[in-house]
């Protein structure tokens, strides 16, 4: 059976545009001339995608949009691309807020809508979710390593914990940088400006487990990465599709869980859509801190905002990096600040750091046994222990 496309849209010349190109492709296309026949054909032929226009007569594509939503009431859920006549961020966040799950902004290239259709309709159900039944089942956690400030050593423990909990607790580890702009993996790491990252993963429409594998980079120390745009301004590339299509990133993070055991995201401090989206996927935060008066500034504001998104405390866990350094604040005077506990500590050790850092070798791998990393193997254990209840075993 062919695939069925909704056209929604008031303009004669675009509807005719586009069902000749739809047809050529093999879709059977439907026409709705105003928003309200549009809500109407939508719920009784329940298509299998829209393509639905902003500016119309009778019911603009916003409300068409909360309509067909609202009628779903979840199930059901028809993929809805909006066209939309200017690149005007706030146009486009109302149609995704609205209930679109792409849009495209008008004149587009008939090639690009075409590829935009395919992405969405795969995501909706396609090769990647029957694709997933082959795979070995994986833990599928999704953690995040978030800065109640930079400087904190938010990266040195992403990568550690991502190391030891590959190489010692043997899980299928991911690392992922997102500090879009200055991601510190590939110094860290000791890698190229050329290898493949998160841009070529969140512009790729059609992103399927197959694809997803050939993008991760797999690295000495056991990990596989995934790492930051290689410079600022390929960052906006990532920002931008978040943007347009937030389900492009969750289809990302999801084919992730499927692959690893743990899927560890290194993030910046920045509270921005990509960031917020990450908050609300994941299944732990681990904000990382040291016991100084900025972090004890910080913190609270970060609990504050993780309460007003609704998340359980349980989602929000407190690492205490450097805890044995002295800074006039030991553990139960910050405790006592915050009014909380501190649910993980991990010691200072300055040269040891510091040394791994410049050798781009991680002190996980060149100096398992030193003080440090017996210190973040603890860390990874304890959290490994915490979210592996309902556990498949780790590999022998
Ligand atoms: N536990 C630690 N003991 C000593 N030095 C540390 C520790 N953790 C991090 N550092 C050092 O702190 C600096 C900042 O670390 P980094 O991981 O880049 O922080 P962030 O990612 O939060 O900006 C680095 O020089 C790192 O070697
Ligand atoms: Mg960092």
């Amino acid at each position: 059976m062919a695939t069925r496309v909704l056209v929604v849209d008031d303009d004669l010349n675009i509807q005719r545009v586009l069902v000749f190109a739809l047809k050529q492709e093999g879709y059977e296309v439907t026409v709705a001339a105003d928003g309200a026949a549009g809500v109407e054909m939508a719920l009784d032929a329940k298509p299998d995608l829209i393509l639905m226009d902003v500016a119309m007569p009778k019911l603009d594509g916003y409300a068409a949009t909360q309509q067909i939503r609202a009628a779903e009431k979840g199930v059901g859920r028809i993929p809805i691309i909006m066209l939309t006549s200017e690149a005007d961020v706030e146009q486009r966040v109302r149609g995704l807020r609205a209930g679109a799950d792409d849009d495209i902004v008008k004149p587009f290239h008939p090639l690009e809508l075409m590829a935009r259709i395919k992405a969405l309709l795969a995501q909706a159900g396609g090769p990647a979710v029957a694709k997933a039944g082959a795979e070995a089942p994986t833990l599928g956690k999704l953690c995040l390593f978030y800065p109640a400030k930079g400087g904190v050593g938010t990266t040195t423990i992403a990568i550690n914990t991502a190391i030891a909990l590959a190489r010692e607790v043997k899980r299928r580890t991911l690392l992922i940088d997102a500090n879009l702009q200055f991601g510190d993996l590939r110094v860290f790491l000791d890698l190229g400006l050329d290898t493949p990252s998160l841009v070529s993963a969140i512009s790729e429409p059609d992103l399927d487990l197959d694809l997803f594998r050939t993008m991760m980079v797999s690295h000495r120390s056991g990990i596989d990465l995934l790492l930051a745009p290689p410079t600022p301004a390929a960052a906006d590339i990532v920002v931008e599709r978040q943007r347009a299509a937030p389900a492009v990133l969750s289809n990302m993070l999801s084919l992730s869980r499927r692959l690893y055991d743990y899927t560890l995201i290194d993030m910046s401090q920045a509270i921005d859509d990509v960031n917020l989206q990450l908050f609300d996927e994941a299944d732990v935060i681990y904000v990382v801190m040291t016991a100084d008066l900025s972090c004890l500034k910080n913190v609270p504001l970060v609990l504050d905002t993780m309460d007003s998104l609704g998340y359980e405390k349980s989602k929000v866990q407190l690492v205490l990096n450097r805890s044995n350094a002295y800074t006039g604040i030991n553990v139960s005077n910050a405790e006592s600040a915050l009014g909380r506990k501190i649910d993980y500590q991990v010691i200072n050790e300055y040269r040891g750091a510091i040394s791994a850092l410049n050798s781009g070798e991680p002190f996980m791998s060149s100096r398992a046994d030193a003080p440090l990393s017996k210190s973040v193997l603890a860390f990874a254990k304890a959290i490994d222990k915490a979210l592996a209840v309902e556990a498949v075993p780790a590999r022998a």
